[in-house]
């Protein structure tokens, strides 16, 4: 019988949806992070259930092909809190199609579609253009980074290899200043102290916005730390402090104090200009969005004197680029910030032909469909949770050619696919784009149309 803390051989057979690797001691199901199949590890289990265990990386004894070369890291911590960067990037691809697929037949029941090869990125490495950092004490000093896996202990990276080069400027100078300030760090059992997180979003023009995520009230000797970090980070073209003074893993506060430059910052993407605000959604992968869009506008086909609904909608930038050819675009979203950039956007860049509604999608999409306006497609991009089951039935009642379909969750996307099908459609394409090099995260683009 195994125990915990033991330690075995085991030889990784498969990556699971997830992310994990997957080997089997004694027919045993033992997980493994950061490992990959083909590798014969020491592992140290770490919890066991009755019909799996988990266990940690002790040792590499073999690597496997497909890792990279360096055999010294081990643990995501190590990785700088990547768990796919032990992988060699075109192997990354690799696995993310086989996901897709394994989760796609297993949650969808359907086996009958194209999937295609992941698009990847050429440039897997500062991506991110929107980066959140919880703060932490350690040893006297103000540090921010990564929470360690499953867990609220934070460790800190000389430098963050996901996101841009300029935030991890910003975050630099910001926690400086901070310590030279010595504010007190938030305490989440205790619920005080006031510092919680950074956030920095950051466009392709080297501009960027800090929003420094407290609890309590503004105080001047944050505004003087974000005023001294703006003096030397003159890339900072909007600098605000969030109020957060709720119990909540949500960084964001329920209030944004602009203190000094511009509301916003602005990301150029198909020839438009898009806002940003501190809580409004954008991709975080512009190189990688543009290939997505451009596939996804691609399943569409021909949309010329076509009305098309962006469901959920974030800032509208699906909405304005299909806006180019199609008769009008209607955008659903939830959040009013991220409608109210949408309307912005739509303003300055004089787009006549699009509309934003703010609301849910449950509700708004239903409204607008029984108010009888003619709908000819819709894409979806919803949050991971997916659709609701409900939009999906009156969805598939309007006898659309064809629904395109973003999803940050694939296992969400083929339980939706899953109704769709029972509604008279079928999943016939699957384009999968590497949005999140380095980690074991799944974009995809898929097309569903009637049977
Ligand atoms: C994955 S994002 C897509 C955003 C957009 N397509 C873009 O690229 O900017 C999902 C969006 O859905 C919004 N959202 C979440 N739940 C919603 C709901 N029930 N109804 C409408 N929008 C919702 C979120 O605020 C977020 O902006």
């Amino acid at each position: 019988m195994l125990k915990k803390g033991e330690k075995i051989v085991l030889k990784i057979d498969k990556i699971v949806y997830g992310g994990e690797g997957l080997g089997f001691y004694n027919d045993l199901a033992v997980f493994v992070p950061m490992s990959v199949p083909g590798d014969v590890l020491e592992v140290e289990v770490i919890s066991l259930k009755k019909n799996y265990a988990r266990a940690l990386i002790h040792k590499i004894i073999k690597p496997s092909e497909d890792r990279v070369e360096d055999h010294s890291k081990v643990s995501f911590e190590d990785f700088h809190g990547c768990d796919f960067a032990m992988l060699k990037y075109e192997k990354q691809l690799a696995y993310k199609k086989e996901m897709v697929r394994e989760v796609i037949e297993k949650i969808g029941k359907t086996t009958n579609f194209i999937l295609h090869e992941t698009i990847g990125a050429e440039k897997p490495l500062y991506y991110r253009n929107k980066v959140i950092e919880p703060f932490a004490k350690n040893k006297g000093r103000i540090i921010s980074g990564f929470y360690k896996r499953r867990s609220h202990e934070v460790f800190e990276v000389s430098e963050n290899h996901l996101q841009s080069k300029l935030a991890n400027k910003v975050i630099r100078e910001l926690k400086k200043e901070l310590n030279k300030a010595s504010i007190s760090v938030y305490n989440e059992h205790t619920h005080s102290g006031i510092l919680r997180h950074v956030m920095v979003r950051t466009n392709s023009k080297n501009e960027a916005m800090l929003v420094l995520i407290i609890k309590g009230k503004l105080k001047k000797e944050l505004e003087d730390v974000i005023k001294k970090t703006v003096g030397i980070c003159p890339e900072i073209k909007s600098a605000y402090i969030s109020i957060n003074n709720r119990r909540t893993n949500f960084a964001l506060g329920e209030k944004n104090i602009l203190i000094l430059g511009e509301p916003t910052i602005s990301e150029e993407m198909f020839g438009i200009s898009f806002n940003m605000s501190p809580n409004s959604f954008f991709q975080i992968n512009l190189e990688q969005t543009k290939k997505l869009y451009g596939k996804a506008i691609e399943y569409f086909g021909e949309i010329q004197n076509k009305n098309i609904v962006d469901a959920y909608s974030g800032t509208g930038t699906i909405a304005m680029i299909l806006s180019e050819k199609a008769k009008k675009v209607y955008g659903i979203e939830l959040v009013e910030a991220a409608s109210r950039d949408a309307i912005k956007t739509a303003e300055q860049n004089n787009i006549k032909n699009t509309e934003f509604i703010n609301g849910k999608v449950e509700e708004k999409l239903i409204e607008l469909i029984d108010s009888g306006e003619k709908i000819d497609g819709i894409i979806f991009d919803p949050p991971r949770k997916g659709i609701e089951s409900s939009v999906l039935t009156k969805v598939a009642e309007i006898n659309l050619n064809e629904i395109v379909y973003i999803s940050c969750n694939p296992s969400t996307f083929a339980r939706d696919v899953g109704i769709l099908e029972s509604h008279g459609y079928y999943l016939k394409e699957v384009q999968p784009v590497d949005m999140f090099p380095q980690t074991s995260h799944i974009e995809l683009v898929g097309k569903i149309v009637k049977k």
